[in-house]
């Protein structure tokens, strides 16, 4: 078994590996390249969006690496996640726009989980998006379904829908020790909500930070290790982002890191805001406009 494939349990009894390769910002001409070298590395969790302008170029990377050993590299044992974006919210809107997705996916056949990037529309749109999701898991072409950037406003918004069928298995959002978000991860466990660290490195902007340097040192480890097992020690999904083949591997290979109580407390800082690009869990409920 590959350490990429150690995973959680999702509310719908679905397995998600804890690691998974971010690849906002990987040029389509780089996507396929990388993503297939990180399934050889180990990695069993791709993480992409519409917006990212890549899906097609992760699915061929996908493919590549089943291509390479089919009697045991396995779609079923690869999690690929990708996101629905703001202009497609709404019932039809976002149908066409998984269709869109499902098709750039055609090599794999399946997606295993459709975010919904933001909330970043209004209550009429975002409900007629969460009917199109729930749909899509009717059909079998989508595994699971979540949310991205969502407030408690927006999922206390969510889960009060009358026709709500099916929760979000997940809300991927910025956390990392500079951007703590205890309220809103403690709400999500309270709902059986996994968290999905994005940014998880915080966009390397904090590497050399005292706590993070001794903390690297005191494990043998380096900086964007130890915030990659912190991301695993608070019970979160991690999506590290790398282009650089040669940190594939060190991303992926944290598992024996264990932070202490102590550890945590020196590298947290609990009261800074420190987001390294949009913060839409703020986006206002309609009744706020
Ligand atoms: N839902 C959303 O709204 C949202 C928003 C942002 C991100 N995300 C997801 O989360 C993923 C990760 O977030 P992110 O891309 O913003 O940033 P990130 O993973 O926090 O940081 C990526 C940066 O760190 C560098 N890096 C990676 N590993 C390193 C290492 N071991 N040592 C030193 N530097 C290292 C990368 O450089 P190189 O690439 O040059 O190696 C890159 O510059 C995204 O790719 C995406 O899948 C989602």
């Amino acid at each position: 078994m590959s350490i990429g494939s150690i995973s959680y349990t999702l509310n719908n009894g679905l397995t998600i590996p804890k690691i998974g390769l971010g690849i906002y910002k990987t040029p389509p001409n780089v996507a396929a390249g990388i993503v297939y070298s990180a399934l050889v590395t180990g990695y069993r969790h791709v993480d992409s969006a519409e917006y990212y302008e890549n899906e097609e170029d992760a699915c061929e990377g996908i493919s590549k690496w089943i291509a390479l050993d089919p009697a045991n590299n396995k779609r079923e044992d690869i999690f690929y996640t990708t996101k629905v974006w703001d202009d497609y919210h709404g019932y039809e809107a976002t149908k066409k726009a998984i269709e869109g997705s499902l098709k750039k996916a055609e090599k794999i056949g399946y997606i295993d989980l459709i975010l919904l990037h933001s909330p970043s529309s209004d209550y009429e749109k975002r409900h007629g998006s969460w009917m199109a999701f729930q749909e899509f898991v009717a059909s079998g072409k989508v595994k699971s379904i979540g949310v991205s950037n969502y407030g408690i406003k927006h999922l206390e918004e969510l889960l009060a829908y009358p026709d709500l069928k099916i929760p979000p298995a997940i809300n991927q959002i910025e956390v990392h020790p500079w951007l703590m978000r205890s309220e809103l991860c403690a709400y999500c466990k309270s709902k059986g909500i996994m968290v999905e660290a994005y940014s998880p490195l915080a966009k390397a902007r904090k590497f050399g930070d005292p706590a993070l340097v001794a903390l690297a040192e005191k494990h043998g480890k380096g900086q964007g290790q130890i915030l990659i097992a912190w991301s695993l020690a608070k019970g979160y999904i991690v999506l590290p982002k790398t282009v650089t083949e040669s940190r594939l591997l060190p991303n992926l290979d944290v598992f024996e890191i264990k932070l202490t109580e102590e550890d945590l407390a020196l590298l947290e800082k609990p009261n800074e805001y420190f987001t390294t690009g949009w913060d839409p869990t703020t986006y206002p409920l309609d009744s706020e406009k």
